[in-house]
């Protein structure tokens, strides 16, 4: 877990948007195959949002992902290689109106999902604070900082937050330490 004490706090008074990816159903989870009826990034995104008040929005694919960890594993990966952009379900009506966006994601393959390649080449970012928040097995952030920079090049990108998806649930101290 990656602490950033305090950097989040001045974000206070500007107006948020945590727009997040998760994926529920079987994952990978501490070495062994678990169900999660709430995927990790999904928890997480929650408690940012009872911690800030913000609004939430679900960055989710028309085509679901197989049910099977494994297979999904393998669709993500064709995906990577193609470079594709999967068509998501919604789009934000006004995110002119917000300042702040806390981006959150799962790692797969060392970056986010293809979906949120859709979703940050679908709006100007420019002048916005982008920060990120990534849950993971072992991988960190990965490339995605680098990733959400190349795509929004006027786009203040800050460090970003990795928690593992075995500690989402105990999340709430650190969180509310750099978000509260
Ligand atoms: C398709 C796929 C690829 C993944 N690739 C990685 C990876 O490269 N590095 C890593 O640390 N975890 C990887 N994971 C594990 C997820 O990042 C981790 O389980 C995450 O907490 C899932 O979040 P979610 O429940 O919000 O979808 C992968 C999981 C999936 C399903």
């Amino acid at each position: 877990m990656i602490l950033k004490k305090n950097y989040l706090k001045n974000m206070a008074n500007t107006k948020g948007l945590i727009a997040y990816y998760s994926r529920k159903g079987q994952n990978y989870v501490g070495g062994s195959i678990v169900n999660l009826p709430v995927g990790n990034t999904e928890i997480i995104a929650k408690k940012i949002q009872e911690l800030t008040g913000n609004d939430l929005f679900e960055i989710d694919t028309i085509k679901p992902y197989p049910k099977d960890y494994t297979e999904t594993t393998n669709v993500a990966m064709d995906e990577k290689r193609g470079n594709a952009r999967p068509e998501l379900t919604a789009t934000v009506d006004n995110m002119d109106s917000y300042d702040v966006i806390y981006l959150g994601y799962p790692n797969w393959w060392g970056t986010f999902p293809m979906a949120v390649f859709t979703f940050l080449e679908s709006y100007d970012f420019s002048g916005k604070t982008i920060i990120p928040f990534c849950t993971h097995e072992g991988g960190g952030l990965g490339n995605s900082e680098r990733d959400i920079k190349k795509l929004c090049p006027n786009a203040n990108v800050k460090p970003g937050l990795a928690i593992r998806g075995g500690s989402v649930k105990n999340a709430d101290n650190m969180l509310k330490s750099s978000i509260a």
